[in-house]
């Protein structure tokens, strides 16, 4: 279940960045922090390279890793369109980031999206964070978004079908159904995800089922992970432009650095958000 979870989301890559082709504000954010740093970038899970390439156009030296070769394949076709100066700037390295093979260090690291919620366990997280703590340049920052857990959306009931959606197909034009359920264990934290592509009422072809599994990351729960690997949070926020994490909150954006580089850090993310505790509440 947890194999399947970690990459039949991922085979249909056209489907997943028409699926996420609104999600622009994180594509910001990260941006705004690359702005702050000054040398090269990881992006563990960088998947179709919504990030990375625009990370890439502004200028940056990026390196993204990803397990799944559909999202890489479509991320290098995203580098093709890129300017000329820009693609050499694009490095895409195909891998599992338990297994980085980097002797570089990086003023920032990302896992963007929820790409940390492919992490089962929190000692696995734990351990993951600690390695990612040593590609870290003096002054460097590690910065991941996963979602803040929703319990009346986690508790719904797995019998039904929601989120039903019509759409065409980016690539194949037809004309499908979209349509979700899952099963949350309480004990594990685990949300096994099932998604429904289903042929439109007066369409023939067949019906699939794609697996996506996400472990449930609580906020004092991860705030705890990420200090016990050594590092300092600078930032745990609810969304992508500085707002609290709150009951409101879809998102938890975390941002931390070495113990050692607080103080600079902080200063960086006062010009990445700065109306950070002045924003008006979302109630
Ligand atoms: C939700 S996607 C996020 C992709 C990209 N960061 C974005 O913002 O669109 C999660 C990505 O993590 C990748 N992934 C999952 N487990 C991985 C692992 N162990 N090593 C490397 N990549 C992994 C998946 O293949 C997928 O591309």
């Amino acid at each position: 279940m947890l194999q399947r979870g970690t990459t039949e989301h991922y085979v249909d890559a056209a489907l997943y960045d028409y699926e996420y082709r609104r999600r622009r504000a994180d594509v910001r954010c990260y941006r705004r922090l690359a702005a702050q740093t000054q040398g090269p970038i990881l992006e563990i899970g960088c998947g179709t390279g919504r990030i990375a390439a625009p990370l890439a156009r502004d200028g940056h030296q990026v390196i993204g890793v990803d397990l799944s070769l559909s999202m890489l394949r479509r991320a290098l076709q995203r580098r093709e369109r890129l300017p000329r100066v820009a693609r050499p700037r694009l490095q895409l390295l195909q891998g599992s980031f338990y297994q980085l093979p980097l002797r570089s260090r990086f003023a920032l690291v990302i896992a963007a999206f929820n790409t940390l919620q492919h992490v089962y366990q929190a000692d696995a997280l734990s351990t993951l964070l600690l390695k990612l703590r040593q590609l870290l340049a003096p002054g460097g920052l590690l910065a991941f978004d996963v979602l803040n857990p929703d319990l009346s959306w986690l508790v719904r009931d797995p019998e039904r079908r929601w989120s039903k959606t019509r759409f065409r197909h980016p690539v194949t034009d037809e004309r499908l159904v979209y349509t979700t359920n899952h099963q949350y264990d309480v004990a594990t934290q685990l949300t096994a995800i099932t998604i429904y592509y289903d042929p439109a009422p007066d369409q023939p072809g067949k019906s699939e089922r794609v697996q996506l599994c996400h472990r449930q990351y609580y906020p004092a729960e991860l705030r705890f992970i990420v200090e016990k690997s050594g590092l300092c949070v600078v930032h745990h926020g609810g969304d992508f432009d500085g707002n609290a994490l709150d009951e409101h909150a879809e998102s938890q954006l975390v941002i931390c650095c070495r113990d050692t580089d607080r103080s600079a850090a902080e200063r960086q993310l006062q010009r990445v958000f700065p109306y950070d505790d002045k924003r008006p509440s979302r109630r």
